[in-house]
């Protein structure tokens, strides 16, 4: 498997225009479902707005992941042990992971991040909470599988993965990670992954359709984006924000859909949607016990713990990478 070490993670044109962002909206507007992938909210303005969502009365996330890492910790750092160095795949965030880092007092803590920038901010800011503790930051994109510094080589791993991230990844992808992260962190590493739980349609809708507008703010600045960074003309108000239930997928789907019939131009390619057509921009996939494993399993993760909040909204689920082994 390719190593991201010393790889250029972003490549842009000579006006600057992400190439990978321009591949994805040109390929995605042109499907018949058109479709982006929702990796492309989080400019700063984005990462801002999520921010936002997680401080929403609707978005119970969040919330019920810090209360299942904080009322938690003594159990979770006593099925753990000591002496780990923690793997965040993410930048990490100023609540769940220094729970996590006080409960288990890890050897090392090593975030890994495509974003560079945030990368470094959030690091000084954890290595300052945390005097005593190295922290290695890694710039690279864990969807493959990456080269952990030198330093924590001899160390046990425990990965982390909070937010129920991989819920917004289809299955297949979902797989390729868990398996990315089992070829980074070895034989005998723990991942910790946070694991969004199917619940009452009413309130998973609300959570990502709330009241104040904010995860509609969130959507539409995609277009937002495209418009600014890929020299569109995409007419921001003639689309709304939808959130809907797929009950076959057991996700939520975001969509921005046209209010009206509509012709615009991205990087000098020209689009219509009709009236009621949407672009699909994010799945969220929420998941059931079983569910919760069988992926694991399928991405080379066997669970061995598994807590929930006390109204069970979300999951957080420790596994332990498999041996490969030869069974039907
Ligand atoms: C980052 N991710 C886990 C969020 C979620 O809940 O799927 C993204 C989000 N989209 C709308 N609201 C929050």
């Amino acid at each position: 498997m390719a190593l991201t070490k010393g790889l250029k993670l972003v490549q842009r044109d000579a006006g600057g225009v992400d190439l990978a962002f321009r591949g994805d909206v040109l390929a995605g507007l042109a499907e018949p479902q058109k479709a982006i992938p929702a990796r492309w909210f989080y400019d700063d303005a984005g990462s801002a707005l999520f921010e936002d969502i997680t401080q929403l009365p609707e978005y119970y996330p969040t919330r019920a992941e810090t209360e299942i890492l904080s009322s938690h910790s003594g159990e979770i750092a006593e099925l753990i042990g000591k002496g780990w160095a923690v793997v965040e795949f993410g930048s990490g965030s100023s609540v769940k992971t220094p729970l996590l880092l006080s409960a288990c007092q890890p050897s090392a803590y090593v975030p890994l991040d495509i974003a560079g920038d945030f990368l470094r901010a959030s690091s000084a800011t954890l290595a300052a909470k945390f005097p005593g503790l190295p922290v290695y930051p890694v710039e690279a994109d864990f969807m493959r599988r990456v080269e952990l510094p030198g330093e924590v080589a001899d160390f046990p791993k425990l990965g982390f993965f909070p937010g129920s991230t991989i819920g917004n990844m289809i299955a297949r992808t979902a797989t390729d990670l868990l398996r990315s992260m089992r070829a980074t962190l070895g034989e005998g590493a723990l991942l910790l992954i946070g694991m969004d739980l199917v619940k009452d349609e009413e309130v998973l809708l609300a959570a990502y359709d709330d009241a104040a507008g904010v995860t509609a703010r969130f959507n539409l600045n995609l277009a937002l984006r495209i418009n600014r960074e890929l020299a569109g003309d995409i007419p921001l108000e003639k689309l709304r924000h939808e959130a809907r239930w797929n009950d076959i997928f057991a996700r939520i789907e975001m969509h921005l859909v046209a209010t009206d019939n509509i012709a615009f131009t991205v990087s000098g390619t020209n689009f219509v949607m009709r009236k009621g057509e949407s672009i699909h921009t994010e799945n969220s996939h929420k998941f059931t016990k079983r569910s919760s494993q069988l992926l694991l399993a399928a991405g080379g993760w066997e669970p061995r713990a598994r807590w929930t909040d006390e109204a069970r909204q979300f999951s957080l689920v420790l596994a332990e990478a498999a041996r490969p082994r030869s069974a039907p």
